[in-house]
């Protein structure tokens, strides 16, 4: 079954600026789905819009937009609060804004589960602790303020308070960052277990974790997807020369010279109109026909929009 159906999101700005630009996801249940990309590729506003969270004066618009079987594009706001924190859960990129300064985790933790579920506070209490312990905090933190936590304890409680009502379908922004080694993996094999008989999507501009959490992995950039396929496969033989360029960022710590390789040149300005592929300015294999804009095609399992793929 498909958790997450979208087809053909648009996020623009007042001015017609397209921040995404048709960008299509299916998460069918038990699947994680990586979408990796660098600073400013759309990643973020992706994840807005699959809670219904882009306000003006951005706009997003999609063809569909199913999530867990239920009809969401022309969803009123009352449809995505009943919808929003039971069925699908977002992490947000920045903890210390996304929590309630002045109230504390285990008092965001109760009204959040009994919001969906009839259940008595003394109950929804108890499974605020066990979602607290599901994530590696104990049971005193929950009279905690947010302030009072360290940035990875903050990034765990906000990780509780999405998995409070095990949404089936849980989004996942940047929600290792500000974790040290040791507790971004502790946090990514949890997330690896709720999302078993569910579905993941993990945002991430690196394409090691991604690897190792997500059976596909989605290659964004300037607001369009330029691969998609299984992680294995984009690993081994990546085709676009983006995804190349950014497996080249990783890390490896097999190799002598571990420093690696940037990507040359920046990423285009929100609003910069390129002809063609807007990678062509960075891209080595670019060429004349690269001045027309490559679609993305190819079939369920795999995608790519480039012209001069690698690995042919
Ligand atoms: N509210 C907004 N108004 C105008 N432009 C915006 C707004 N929010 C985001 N943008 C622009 O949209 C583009 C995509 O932003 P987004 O936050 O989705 O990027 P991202 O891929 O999540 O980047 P990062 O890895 O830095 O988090 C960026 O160029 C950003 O400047
Ligand atoms: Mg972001």
């Amino acid at each position: 079954m498909k958790l997450l159906d979208l087809q053909d999101l648009h996020v623009a700005t007042e001015d017609g600026v397209k921040l995404v630009d048709g960008v299509d996801l299916v998460i069918a249940q038990g699947e994680a789905l990586g979408l990796v990309g660098e600073s400013g590729s759309g990643k973020s506003l992706t994840a807005l819009a699959l809670l219904g969270l882009v306000r003006a004066p951005l706009d997003a618009r999609v063809t569909r937009l199913a999530i867990a079987g239920q009809e969401m594009r022309d969803a009123d706001e009352t449809s995505w609060r009943r919808l929003r924190g039971r069925s699908v859960a977002l992490v947000f990129q920045d903890s210390t804004t996304a929590l309630n300064p002045v109230r504390t985790i285990g008092s965001l933790l109760v009204e959040t589960i009994c919001r969906h579920q009839r259940i008595s506070k003394r109950e929804a209490r108890a499974r605020a602790l066990d979602r607290l312990r599901d994530v590696g905090l104990q049971p005193h933190h929950a009279d905690a303020y947010p302030h009072l936590l360290s940035g990875g304890m903050r990034q765990r409680a906000m990780l509780a308070l999405a998995l409070a009502n095990r949404p089936r379908l849980l989004v996942a922004d940047e929600p290792t960052t500000a974790l040290d080694a040791t507790i971004q993996l502790q946090i990514l094999h949890l997330l690896r277990r709720e999302s078993r008989d569910r579905a993941l999507l993990l945002i991430t501009h690196d394409l090691g974790v991604a690897s190792e959490l997500c059976d596909r992995i989605a290659v964004l950039y300037h607001g369009r997807v330029r691969e998609i396929g299984s992680a294995a496969r984009l690993l081994s033989t990546p085709r676009h020369p983006y995804t190349r360029a950014l497996l080249d960022l990783v890390p490896r710590f097999d190799m002598e010279a571990s420093i690696p390789t940037p990507i040359p040149g920046s990423p285009p300005a929100p609003g910069e109109q390129i002809q063609g592929c807007s990678y062509r300015l960075r891209c080595p294999r670019a060429t004349e026909q690269c001045l027309e804009r490559p679609t993305l095609e190819g079939d369920a399992d795999y995608k790519i929009a480039c012209w001069n793929p690698l690995n042919d």
